[in-house]
């Protein structure tokens, strides 16, 4: 253990930490509701290809340190997540933007090709890019007042980052359009009751019910358990293609350069964050 707390990578967006069999990934911009910006994407793939180096972690619970799990993309800093305050046209080449759009569907990719089984631990909010954080996850437990919304098409864009066919696999097709094209917020009852979620529980035993499923799929045969996991990755692939999108970063700069997209996105920063909002 001394051997592998030696070897354990520092990451500036996020942490892991390993006991024993069972890993964990934290998210942690916790001032920002672990928001991503294009290091923590980037630093997520960093992670997965981690854990996916060592075979002895078989479960890694996901998670977001403060209080809530993930408030999507970072759409305050002019950071190249792709979202809708990224650079506008001009300031940087049509390559790169491409490239920033490209990161989220790099890092949902990641996250479910993941070898160790994953948990989604979901409390406070999970938004957007941190619902298809979770949606790229193997198992999800959630605090019963969890809040869901994809505000995408509110900002004026379509969801990217590989998430419509992830839902339409995990929701089906009408629950997807209805949210994805209402933006409403969801908790976690209906999202259990979409076949969503694993479990739900109240917020003070979130934790232990997250532990405790790890600890029931670590007590079966490691071979198994990964077969099945592939099994079930390669039937829902089958059924959605979803690791094939490669055209993201340019659905999302084509509908960006819209106006009004753009005065869409203007309204939308206004009313969430008021006078803090990007250019
Ligand atoms: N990007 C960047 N910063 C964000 C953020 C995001 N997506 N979400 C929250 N933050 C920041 C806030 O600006 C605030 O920073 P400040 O303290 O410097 O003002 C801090 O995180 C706390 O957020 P706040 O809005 O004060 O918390 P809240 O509890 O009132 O509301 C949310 C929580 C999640 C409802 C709200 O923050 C929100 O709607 N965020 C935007 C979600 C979003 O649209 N994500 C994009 C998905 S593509």
């Amino acid at each position: 253990m001394q051997d592998m707390a030696d070897r354990m990578p520092r990451f500036e967006t996020l942490s892991i930490e390993v006991e024993g069999e069972l890993g964990f990934l934290t998210l942690n911009r916790p001032e920002r509701l672990n928001a991503m910006s294009a290091t923590l994407l980037d630093e997520l793939v960093e992670a997965a290809h981690w854990f996916d180096r060592h075979l002895e972690v078989r479960v890694v619970v996901v998670r977001g340190a403060g209080r809530a799990f993930c408030a999507g993309a970072d759409i305050k800093g002019a950071s190249a997540t792709g979202s809708p305050s990224a650079p506008p046209p001009g300031s940087v080449s049509w390559q790169e933007r491409r490239e920033a759009g490209q990161r989220g569907l790099r890092m949902a990719n990641a996250i479910e090709g993941m070898r160790a089984v994953t948990i989604a631990q979901l409390h406070g909010y999970a938004v957007g890019g941190g619902f298809l954080l979770a949606v790229s996850c193997d198992l999800r437990v959630a605090a019963d007042d969890v809040v869901f919304f994809i505000p995408e098409v509110e900002l004026g864009i379509p969801l990217t980052w590989g998430g419509v066919p992830r839902l339409v696999r995990e929701l089906g097709p009408a629950l997807t359009k209805e949210l994805v094209m209402t933006c409403r917020r969801f908790g976690a009852e209906e999202a259990k009751s979409a076949g969503f979620l694993n479990r739900v529980v109240p917020a003070d035993r979130l934790e232990a019910e997250a532990r405790a499923l790890a600890a029931a799929v670590l007590a079966m045969p490691a071979v198994p358990v990964v077969i099945t996991k592939d099994q079930v990755n390669a039937a829902a692939e089958a059924m959605v293609p979803a690791r094939t999108g490669y055209l993201e970063g340019d659905v999302l700069l084509g509908a960006s350069a819209d106006e009004a997209a753009q005065e869409a996105r203007r309204r939308y920063a206004a009313k969430t964050f008021g006078k803090q909002t990007p250019p």
